[in-house]
């Protein structure tokens, strides 16, 4: 393995303006070793709160439920041949299985260990302390801390009124950045931002810079996906997980879909040490998984309803929810309490909620269980407020 300090790749972040000080940084948060122990911590930071035994947990936009059936068949079948670190071309039959459902040709898809690794790895790929991140406000805050450790700036653009990326504002407030970061349907909100918005980013931002665009929520969205864009365009990353309706955070599962030369520059950072490196476990449960459109379709179709009985409830307490989400969260308003006062009487009551995020500092985000899951939640709502 190559270390980046002594590579050519450490002459070229230099000449894109990082001091020797961060490049240093930069090795230790990819494939650096003991470092990665102490500050790099921080930057991947995962939202998952700690179990409390026997709560409901609704806090950490994970699944409710564990992998499909099949999925887990898959994986279990593989361990008896754990001996190998690739059975049979796994990942080619991963690859195979993504592009028949997503229509992205199989040299434009990676896989990687969840979306946090190519959420990390981009900013360093594509933004430097010269060519800055943009981003939405709120929204998913990894890139931020990723940002602030490599010494990029770091702008973020509220959303619309309605909730949506203001692709034009976050032009407008970084036209020069390396990087611009949509997150669609986007954490905390659950909301959309059009495929069109998203194109005319990628028409209008420099030619030299790279759209990307989390979609970690999209199962539970059926208005047009951004894969294609990553088709047609030399210039647009998108970025799938298999940690959220499929039931595997634990398993590290995640994609991206690029053109091979963007790839290529992302992989430059010991990639190879993590893409071709998965449990074969995961690798097979996400190929069972994938094609399975019907049952895919009738996991979010539940966890919409459990959404929309648990939003109808609140809503009936007279409490403000975000509207417009199509993801397993949503936001809620508490009126005279805060998100940290609620999040401790309904622990109280065995219901483990989100947390707030800065732009909406009165607001808790709360992550869709299982019907049963959400009855108990505004159940112990009611309990609460009327206390
Ligand atoms: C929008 C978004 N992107 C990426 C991730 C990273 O998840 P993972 O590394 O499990 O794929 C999360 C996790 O909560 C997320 O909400």
């Amino acid at each position: 393995m190559e270390r980046i300090e002594n590579s050519e790749v450490a002459e070229e972040l230099i000449g894109r303006g990082y001091s020797r000080r961060q490049l240093g940084r930069i090795a230790a948060l990819l494939g650096g070793g003991l470092a990665l122990a102490g500050n790099a911590e921080s930057v991947f930071a995962q939202q998952s709160a700690k179990a409390v035994a026997g709560a409901v947990r609704i806090g950490s936009n994970e699944c409710w439920t564990g992998p499909l059936p099949a999925g887990a068949e898959a994986a279990m079948l593989i361990v008896a041949q754990g001996n190998r670190y690739e059975p049979d071309d796994e990942h080619a039959k991963l690859f195979a299985a993504v592009s028949e459902v997503e229509g992205v040709p199989v040299d434009r898809i990676l896989a990687w260990p969840g979306s946090s690794d190519p959420l990390a790895r981009t900013p360093i790929t594509f933004s430097s302390p010269k060519r800055g991140i943009v981003t939405a406000d709120p929204t998913y805050e990894s890139i931020w801390r990723t940002g602030a450790w490599i010494g990029a700036k770091v702008t973020k653009v509220p959303l619309t009124s309605d909730y949506r990326h203001d692709v034009k504002a976050m032009l407008t407030a970084d036209p020069n950045a390396g990087l611009y970061y949509v997150c669609s349907p986007n954490n905390p909100t659950g909301t959309i931002t059009p495929i069109e918005d998203l194109r005319w980013l990628a028409e209008n931002k420099p030619k030299d810079a790279v759209l990307l665009v989390d979609e970690a929520y999209v199962h539970w969205s059926d208005t047009p996906r951004a894969a294609q864009l990553a088709v047609e365009r030399d210039d647009v990353i998108v970025m799938r997980t298999f940690s959220k309706l499929f039931g595997m955070a634990g398993m590290r599962l995640g994609l991206t879909f690029a053109a091979p030369e963007l790839h290529k520059r992302m992989m430059r950072y010991d990639g190879g040490q993590v893409t071709n490196m998965l449990p074969m476990t995961a690798v097979a449960c996400g190929t069972a998984s994938v094609p399975l459109a019907a049952q895919i379709k009738a996991r979010a179709a539940q966890m919409v309803s459990a959404r929309e009985m648990a939003i109808a409830h609140l809503q009936k307490r007279g409490l403000k929810v975000i509207p417009g989400s199509h993801a397993n969260m949503f936001m809620v308003e508490w009126k005279d309490r805060t998100p940290k006062e609620m999040m401790a009487a309904l622990l109280g009551q065995g219901v483990q909620i989100g947390r707030s995020w800065t732009a909406y500092p009165q607001m808790s985000r709360i992550t869709v269980g299982s019907a049963e899951e959400m009855q108990k939640f505004c159940l112990a709502v009611d309990k609460v407020l009327m206390a």
